[in-house]
């Protein structure tokens, strides 16, 4: 079954074409067109200017992945309808509502987040022989980690298509902690990748951030005093990466003394600071709910070390349970996770007439 993808709920258009079964899912054809260049001279997303740059990208990605794969229409329409930012959402659900009509097929309203824990089903080659990488349905229970610039959410499936949440943040995303504290340093929109590219390099342990509710009974996060935390302490230390380049400074520069913490030490312990309370709450998860399976998705699931850490952790703790992840491609939003996600309804024929399909801001799914 083709299922054309459609993902816009915040700065990237996203399209794709796969051809899916129960047996393999194959990526036809994709493209994505990033707004970041255009969003990162403010620092951030800006709705209103995302809503045009969505409208603009659209048609044309949706007609070139049709004459890439050589398909005249797909089977099913699966598109993002929230939660997300309604000035992307509208322009990705009115095209696929307007294509619904023209070509006469059904669509699948997708939740953005339902799409992030599929994203660990897309394959690295361009057909995946479920047979051989038999994720194509999890074991349940799942318990997911999604983290990322909107959402850091700990999602417990006890079997396909029902979500509950067992945790959340209370104040900022890991992601969004991530980009404010980059911004900070000087570094451009989005942070994240440039912490933890100077991470790399670092000492984790120069500086003793806080790991706020990291003791706390509950699977809720908070990150907004850790946020606050290196806020004080670039403001005492004074340093500032808003001149550097990106490559390891020596120390002393910027009126450190050798024996201070760089900017690498500094992305370092930030960046272990959230990895520990990440992987501390969902392993206190794990022991609680005995999952079969483990996912961390969202962009945050991107950074190298959070993979390898929650990885190992959850290997050697719970040998029982599987742990996925997706490729690092497939971490940020895509239009792939959206036509994954959509097929396990596709099957149940969880349909929405183009007629009532409509943009849902503040969708939950659970
Ligand atoms: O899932 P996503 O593409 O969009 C949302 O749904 O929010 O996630 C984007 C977020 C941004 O906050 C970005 O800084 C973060 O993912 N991110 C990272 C890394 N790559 C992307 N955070 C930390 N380390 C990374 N390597
Ligand atoms: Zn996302």
């Amino acid at each position: 079954m083709i299922i054309l993808g459609i993902e816009s709920s915040c700065d990237d258009t996203s399209v794709a074409l796969l051809d899916i079964t129960d047996d393999h899912i194959e990526i036809l054809a994709e493209k994505t067109a990033s707004q970041i260049d255009v969003h990162k001279k403010y620092g951030g997303v800006v709705p209103e200017i995302a809503g045009r740059k969505h409208a603009e990208k659209i048609v044309p990605l949706v007609e070139h992945i049709l004459e890439e794969a050589r398909v005249t229409k797909p089977d099913v329409i699966a598109v993002t309808s929230g939660p997300g930012l309604i000035t992307g959402l509208v322009v990705g659900v009115e095209t696929a509502k307007t294509l619904s009509y023209l070509w006469d097929v059904p669509i699948v309203g997708v939740n953005h987040i339902e799409g992030h824990i599929h994203s660990v089903k897309i394959p690295n080659t361009k057909i995946q022989d479920t047979n051989k990488f038999p994720i194509s349905n999890f074991k349940f229970p799942v318990l997911s980690l999604i983290a990322s610039g909107g959402h850091t959410e700990l999602i417990l499936s006890k079997k396909q298509g029902e979500y509950e949440r067992i945790g959340s943040t209370v104040d900022d995303a890991a992601g969004e902690c991530f980009d404010k504290v980059a911004k900070l340093l000087g570094f451009d929109y989005p942070g994240g990748p440039k912490i933890s590219k100077f991470a790399e390099t670092g000492n984790p342990h120069a500086i003793e951030f806080p790991r706020p509710m990291i003791h706390s009974k509950d699977f809720n996060f908070s990150f907004a005093g850790l946020k606050t935390a290196a806020l004080y302490w670039l403001r005492d230390n004074q340093l500032s990466a808003s001149h550097t380049l990106s490559y390891e400074l020596p120390a002393g520069i910027f009126g450190q003394t050798p024996e201070q913490p760089t900017i690498n030490d500094f992305c370092s312990s930030f960046e272990q600071a959230i990895i520990d309370v990440l992987v501390t709450k969902t392993l206190n998860a794990a022991k609680k709910y005995k999952p079969k399976t483990v996912i961390l998705g969202g962009g945050v699931s991107a950074n190298k070390k959070l993979r390898e850490t929650l990885q190992k952790s959850i290997e050697e703790n719970f040998p029982a349970s599987s742990f996925f992840l997706p490729l690092p491609k497939y971490a940020m939003d895509n239009a792939a996770m959206i036509a994954v996600a959509a097929y396990h309804h596709v099957k149940k024929k969880e349909f929405t007439l183009w007629q009532k399909l409509q943009a849902n801001p503040n969708w939950k799914i659970y």
